[in-house]
């Protein structure tokens, strides 16, 4: 299938999720959740989520309250369902607050604690089935890029980290491509780029699931803000942003919710 025929077979909503890292406490939260909610309230055609650290979240969902234009997400979740697993926060945990989605193996998971994809896929299998939809991050990093590595890592991590994944499931997917020399260092991948990586796992996932595979939503990340956001999200397979730094401030993700509103809107027609 072509690319066009893809999107068009397959209406694909623009996506955009604010990953916060390990920044605002629950009262700073408050204020940055009504600021961006007071911007987002006639965005109609964006699924937008935003990621707060675990102990954000109850201050989030109660700040949100009735305003489910905005959805929550973790930036991590342990498979079980309890145990005793010190420090860990499980699905059913994060359902209580109202979270809906996941982030899953970001690089600084895979770098700083030890998450393969292997861990990956058995969290993402868990995840859909505690009704949270996982937002799965894959990326080389420069080293990979600069041998020439780029394609075989990411279409491995792909393969690796939805392994165990249900076919039936693919709707509450999505796929973060997050070159990891890109993130938090200002270095953006160009759009052609990042859309030749995004056309790649395309392929992958209607090779391994078949027709809806290739309708699962592509999302880029790194150095994603309000200037270049447009022409990234105006390549043809990048379905919306993962964004970092630029997602802790009300008017930044306001606007790269923008830059993903009008081109898809008009695509998806
Ligand atoms: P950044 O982070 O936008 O600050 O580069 C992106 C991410 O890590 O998800």
């Amino acid at each position: 299938m072509t690319k066009a025929k893809i999107a068009k077979a397959i209406p694909r909503r623009p996506f955009v999720a604010g990953n916060w890292k390990m920044h605002r406490t629950a009262s700073d939260t408050r204020s940055l959740i009504e600021d961006i909610v007071g911007r987002v309230q006639k965005v109609a055609t964006v699924d937008m989520v935003v990621c707060p650290p675990f102990t954000s979240l109850p201050a989030a969902a109660e700040t949100l309250g009735r305003h489910s234009i905005l959805a929550l997400g973790a930036q991590n979740m342990h498979q079980s369902k309890e145990g005793a697993f010190t420090g860990e926060i499980s699905g059913p945990m994060l359902r209580e607050f109202g979270v809906r989605y996941v982030i899953l193996g970001h690089s600084e998971r895979r770098q700083f604690f030890n998450e393969t994809d292997a861990s990956v896929s058995v969290k993402a299998e868990a995840a859909v089935g505690y009704h949270l939809r996982p937002i799965v991050c894959v990326g080389e990093t420069l080293t990979q890029r600069e041998a020439g590595e780029t394609n075989s890592v990411v279409e491995s991590q792909v393969r690796g980290s939805l392994a165990h994944y249900p076919a039936d499931q693919l709707d509450e997917l999505v796929i973060a491509y997050e070159p990891v020399w890109a993130i938090g260092t200002g270095k953006v991948a160009t759009p052609k780029q990042a859309n030749e990586v995004h056309r790649l796992i395309r392929k992958l996932m209607a090779s391994l699931f078949g027709a809806k595979g290739s309708g699962v939503r592509v999302i880029y990340g790194g150095s994603v803000k309000p200037e270049n956001a447009a022409e990234l999200m105006a390549e043809p397979d990048i379905d919306g942003a993962l964004v970092g730094g630029a997602s802790l401030d009300a008017r930044s993700f306001f606007d790269i919710i923008q830059a993903a509103r009008p081109v898809r809107a008009s695509e998806n027609d």
